[in-house]
């Protein structure tokens, strides 16, 4: 009987929260209704704006170059405030704030830090076997066991396709030789302009963006990556390719694309080591800690990151009790998210985390020298 008196009453309450998730996921930033929203702190945030501004100059070491530099940056800083309160609205179980990123632009932020090209398949891209998946752990983590390097920082260039191929490789060839080795993303970033097949003049290009299949496709045919230190990042890709065959540290045997199902994508990871993934960032400008799980967000892929591991119950907001989430090494640094991690929950598809999932075998290196 009580749960029937109820029901009226949640009904309300879920459609008003549908309608603002709606307004909010609908609009862009500066929208009327998106004020209306979050109307009621807005005196709030105007008040404090300026003293989160000077903590965040000074705790991210930022200037400008100018009084109107300066004027612009704090304007954006403000929207951005308002967006991670819109973020945090529509996506409770993590938290959302102030980060590096907070006085950039939408559109900024996407090309200087992101750079995912659109999805395509090369050549030597196989779909990957269907796994047993009865047996799987509960929880797993690949930093546990030793095959992830330390998180690295992609700065402000648009390469993080590179990066989510190197953890892929440097994951697969540990598991091939029992040794972890930091690979070189800038060899991928000068050396690497594989082409969509199916698409002339989408190719991979260092800042501007690529795809880890067309990278892992390029490092088949070049023989291998070599070492983060002998082929060091510069954060540009104006420079030449440097590559040098007889430096290769790690090779590509095989690699193949993952099914959208995700007890496959968590067996693929548990058997082939960490997984490149693409996803959708845009409430990583955001993100501070905790489980992303927002109530709608976009499955356009545009940034490439690494699957590492899955754990079983880290977060219980109301609407998912307990539920299981992906853990995520991302290229921004260690001082972004947690300690340069992101979780997102499992099993939704949320933000097309599961969309777009490659896997790498590495080849033993036969040591001539
Ligand atoms: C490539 O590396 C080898 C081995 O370290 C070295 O002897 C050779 O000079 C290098 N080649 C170039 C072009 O740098
Ligand atoms: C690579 O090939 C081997 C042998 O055919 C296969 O068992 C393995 O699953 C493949 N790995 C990937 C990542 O495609």
């Amino acid at each position: 009987m009580a749960s029937s008196l109820l029901s009226p009453l949640s009904l309300i309450i879920a459609f008003s929260l549908i309608a603002a998730v709606a307004a909010a996921a609908a609009s862009s930033d500066g929208d009327p209704l998106i004020r209306q929203v979050v109307a009621p702190d807005e005196d709030d945030l105007a008040l404090n704006a300026e003293h989160h501004f000077k903590g965040f100059l000074s705790q991210f070491k930022k200037s400008y170059a100018d009084e109107a530099e300066h004027a612009y940056r704090f304007s954006v800083f403000k929207s951005n405030l308002r967006r991670a309160k819109r973020h945090q609205k529509l996506d409770p179980s993590a938290v959302h704030g102030i980060t590096q990123f907070s006085d950039l632009t939408p559109s900024e932020f996407r090309r200087q830090y992101l750079g995912l090209r659109r999805l395509s398949l090369p050549a030597d891209a196989h779909q990957a076997p269907i796994l047993p998946t009865n047996d799987l752990p509960t929880e797993f983590d690949w930093r546990d066991r030793g095959a992830v390097t330390g998180v690295k920082d992609q700065g402000s260039c648009g390469s993080c396709w590179s990066f989510s191929t190197t953890g892929a490789l440097e994951g697969a060839n540990f598991l091939a030789t029992g040794k972890l080795v930091s690979l070189s993303e800038q060899q991928l970033v000068d050396c690497d302009h594989v082409c969509d097949p199916e698409q002339p003049g989408s190719c991979d290009s260092g800042c501007n963006g690529g795809l880890m299949t067309s990278a892992l496709e390029y490092t088949l045919k070049a023989g291998g990556l070599m070492r983060e230190e002998d082929y060091p990042y510069t954060g540009t890709d104006r420079g030449a390719c440097k590559f040098n065959k007889s430096k290769i540290a790690a090779s590509v045997a095989n690699f193949s694309v993952v099914s959208l199902d995700e007890d496959q994508i968590a067996a693929n990871l548990v058997k082939n080591g960490p997984l490149a993934i693409g996803i959708n960032a845009v409430f990583m400008q955001t993100y501070i800690g905790g489980v992303s799980c927002p109530y709608i967000c976009g499955r356009h892929l545009d940034h490439g990151v690494l699957l590492v591991g899955y754990g079983s119950a880290g977060f219980a907001p109301i609407r998912f009790k307990e539920k299981p989430y992906w853990i995520i090494k991302n290229s921004w640094g260690e001082k972004w998210g947690e300690n340069g991690y992101y979780k997102i929950c499992k099993g939704r598809n949320i933000c097309g985390v599961d969309s777009m999932v490659s896997t790498v075998g590495a080849a033993i290196k036969t040591n001539k020298e």
